[in-house]
This record gives structure tokens, C-alpha cells and sequence, in this order.
């Protein structure tokens, strides 16, 4: 008699399961490259420095975000519109597959130019090191979600930093980026940018 009691935690448990599954990772890759064209015109080659590299981030990182810029929580004019044109949920999926599959686009002419302040403000005075890893890898198993910034676009990066700055840390209790910030000064944030730009990624 007991047996439908046992049946239904079993049941539930199988729905949580496939519904977290599926939420979590259902990117197609191939689906994803061909809805990748009109990302391409920004996020491909992109020689504009201020535009952030997409291509070898991690996926779940790259999901999250997309996912802010469409509830409001991270504001940028293009990006929102970009987002709000998608139709189905599931392109942010195979969108973020895509992009994580790719290598990091390396920019050769900074290879091997390293910054020393900024070096120093790396290893030393923040210790990004400790969460980004001395290679600028991140972490997509911490939470939060710990983004890949190595060899990222120098323009972006100041600028990012310079938004978590402004950013009022009561608004962001789970990012510790708002207070780190705090403590870079100017010369610190553009330094520290010049030198993440011209690290050389991990192989995936
Ligand atoms: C017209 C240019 C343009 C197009 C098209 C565009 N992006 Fe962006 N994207 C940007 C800019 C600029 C930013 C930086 C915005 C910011 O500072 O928040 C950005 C940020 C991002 C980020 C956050 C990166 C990070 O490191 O946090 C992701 C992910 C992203 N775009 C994915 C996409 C995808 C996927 C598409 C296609 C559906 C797309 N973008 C289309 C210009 C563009
Ligand atoms: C305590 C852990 C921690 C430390 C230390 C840390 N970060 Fe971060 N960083 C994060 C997390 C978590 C995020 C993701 C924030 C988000 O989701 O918006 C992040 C995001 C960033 C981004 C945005 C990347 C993107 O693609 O938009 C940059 C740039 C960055 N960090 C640079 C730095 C620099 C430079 C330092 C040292 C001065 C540093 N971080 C130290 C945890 C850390």
C-alpha cells in the first residue's frame, strides 16, 4: 500500500532531475553556430577593444549574463536589444555552447608584453590570482560563476571596472567585483587591464 507514497518522491525527484539538466546545459553547438551571425558582426575578429571576446568564456557564464541584460539586472543599450530579438529561450543556450567552444582569440601583438604595475596589482596588491587563477582562467564551478579573463579586450575591461566601481554594493552582494574595484585607483585599473589583456589563456 505504501507503494504509490515511495512512487511519487521517486517521480518528483526524476522531473527535478530532467528539468535541472536541461536547464542547466541543452546548448547545441551546431544550432548555435548558425544563430551566431549576427553576434559575429560584434563579437567575431572584433578589433574594437571595447567590445568584450566571447569566443573560449565559459558557457554558464556566458548563459548568466545574457540572461541579466534580458531581466534588466545588467544594463547595456545593445546588448538588451540584441537579446530581446532573440524568439526562443533555448538560443541563449546554443549561443552560450557555441561561443564556449571556441578558443580564445588571441591578440599576438600583445603576447609576452607585461605589464608591470599591472603585475604587480594582479599578484600583489588584489590578488585577482586567487579567484581568477594565475593564468586568468576563472572558475565555472564557484559561486558566483568566476569568468575566464585572460588576453579579454583591453577598452572592456576598464570599463567594467569602472562600472563595478560605481556600482552600489548594496545592489550587489553576491559579485565581490563592486568592492574590489573600490580599492583600484586609476592608474591601478588601467594597468591591471593592460596586463589581463596580454595573458595568455589556458588551453581549453
Ligand atoms: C552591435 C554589436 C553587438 C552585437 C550584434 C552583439 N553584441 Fe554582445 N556585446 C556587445 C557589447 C558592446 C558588449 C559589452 C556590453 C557591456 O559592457 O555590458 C557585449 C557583451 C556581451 C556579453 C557579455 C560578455 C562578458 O564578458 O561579460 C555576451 C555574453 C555577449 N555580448 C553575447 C552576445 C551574443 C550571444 C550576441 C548575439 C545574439 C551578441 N552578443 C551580439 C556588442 C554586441
Ligand atoms: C573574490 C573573488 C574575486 C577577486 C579577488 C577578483 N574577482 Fe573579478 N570577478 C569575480 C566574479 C565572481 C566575477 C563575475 C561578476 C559578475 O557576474 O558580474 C568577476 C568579474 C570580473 C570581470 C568582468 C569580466 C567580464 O567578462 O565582464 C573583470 C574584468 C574582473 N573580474 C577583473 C578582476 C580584477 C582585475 C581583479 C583584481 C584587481 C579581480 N577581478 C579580482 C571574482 C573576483
Amino acid at each position: 500500500m505504501n507503494n504509490r507514497l515511495l512512487t511519487y518522491p521517486a517521480i518528483l525527484a526524476a522531473l527535478f532531475f530532467l528539468l535541472g539538466s536541461s536547464a542547466a546545459f541543452s546548448g547545441d553547438i551546431e544550432s548555435g553556430r548558425s544563430k551566431a551571425v549576427v553576434c559575429n558582426h560584434c563579437h567575431k575578429d572584433n578589433h574594437d577593444s571595447s567590445i568584450p571576446k566571447i569566443a573560449g568564456q565559459h558557457e554558464n557564464y556566458i548563459v548568466e549574463q545574457l540572461l541579466a541584460y534580458r531581466n534588466g539586472q545588467r544594463k547595456d543599450k545593445i546588448m538588451e536589444t540584441v537579446i530581446s530579438r532573440l524568439k526562443h529561450r533555448d538560443d541563449i543556450y546554443d549561443l552560450a555552447a557555441y561561443y564556449a567552444s571556441l578558443p580564445v582569440a588571441l591578440d599576438i601583438n600583445l603576447a609576452g608584453q607585461k605589464n608591470p604595475l599591472g603585475h604587480e596589482v594582479f599578484e600583489n596588491k588584489i590578488r585577482c590570482y586567487q579567484c581568477h587563477g594565475a593564468k586568468g582562467g576563472g572558475n565555472p564551478l564557484a559561486e558566483p560563476i568566476i569568468p575566464s579573463i585572460a588576453g579579454q579586450n583591453k577598452d572592456y575591461i576598464v570599463k567594467r571596472l569602472m562600472e563595478f566601481q560605481s556600482q552600489n554594493s548594496r545592489h550587489s552582494q553576491s559579485n565581490p567585483m563592486s568592492e574590489i574595484a573600490k580599492q583600484l585607483d586609476i592608474i591601478d585599473i588601467f594597468s591591471v587591464s593592460e596586463y589581463i589583456s596580454s595573458m595568455q589563456p589556458e588551453e581549453p
